[in-house]
């Protein structure tokens, strides 16, 4: 066993589907960084542009999660992919009594519906070549929530089962599924939380490690999950949380 080679994803073809911004972009520049040939897909095509011209062997494609038709093209045209991320998500921070069901259908169209498409079409082609990694990014989230955060908690508990359910089906083909789960990285998806400094101070105190995460200490788990390194692993939530889910928080007690 070559261990030095165990995260190389030379000769891979990775795809990330929200790589213009925040965690995606994090993502296709460490996968390339590994060797892999990349493609940046999203629906902000400059931006797409922008984190192609930050790395090597990176093709940006221009693709909107939410046409389902465009999904099932890309998955056909891009031709053999042996790493799908998709990070595209969104959230709207209300309390459920003043939601409205257009927000509903807004977050759980992208979260749920899209991941679903997204698994399915790229699920099928992986299958028939009988190889292929999958990462889906869910959150600290989908197990932990405060007021406001009901049909984004609800869509990211939902990624997760629908990762395993897939996990089941399409591992015996030799393609296996996981979700990565932040916590709270300073992305444009947080700019909310960070323009507010107590919001902002509550959430670094509460992990473990008394921060914010940067959005390149998410491509370590995408890196690991994309390639050989985790060979057996499939159906598993990765949570890269600095430790928010391990700790309760509210309270330290005296020494
Ligand atoms: N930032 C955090 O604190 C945090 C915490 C937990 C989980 N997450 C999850 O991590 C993932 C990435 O979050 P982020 O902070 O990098 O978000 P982001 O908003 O910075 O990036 C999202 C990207 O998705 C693209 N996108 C949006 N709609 C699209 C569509 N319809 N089709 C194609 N592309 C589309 C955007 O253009 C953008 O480039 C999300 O699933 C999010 O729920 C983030």
């Amino acid at each position: 066993m070559d261990y030095g080679r165990l995260f190389d994803m030379s000769g891979r073809h990775a795809v990330v589907i929200g790589g213009g911004s925040g965690i995606g972009r994090e993502c296709a520049l460490a996968l390339s960084a590994h060797g892999a040939r990349v493609t940046v897909a999203d629906r902000d095509a400059d931006a797409a542009a922008h984190t192609c011209a930050l790395g090597d062997r990176l093709t940006s494609y221009e693709l909107d999660v939410l046409d389902e038709a465009a999904i099932a093209t890309a998955a056909r045209n891009l031709g053999a992919v042996d790493a799908l991320v998709f990070t595209a998500a969104t959230n709207v921070r209300k309390r459920i009594a003043d939601y409205s069901v257009d927000e509903f259908d807004r977050v759980v169209s992208l979260n749920m519906r899209a991941s679903f498409n997204l698994i399915r079409e790229f699920g099928k082609v992986m299958a028939a070549r009988g190889r292929g990694s999958i990462v889906g990014f869910s959150s600290i989230r989908a197990v932990a929530v405060e007021p406001g955060q009901s049909v984004y908690a609800a869509t990211k508990a939902g990624l997760v089962q629908l990762l395993r359910t897939a996990a089941a089906e399409f591992g015996p083909s030799g393609v296996r599924l996981n979700a990565i789960a932040p916590g709270v990285v300073e992305t444009p998806l947080t700019q909310q939380i960070r323009d507010n400094k107590e919001w902002y101070d509550a959430y670094a105190t509460k992990s473990a490690l008394g921060r914010w995460a940067r959005a390149d200490e998410m491509a370590g788990a995408a890196v690991y999950l994309c390639s050989d390194a985790s060979s057996f692993v499939t159906g598993s939530v990765l949570y890269v949380d600095g430790g928010w889910t391990a700790i309760d928080g509210r309270y330290e007690p005296p020494n």
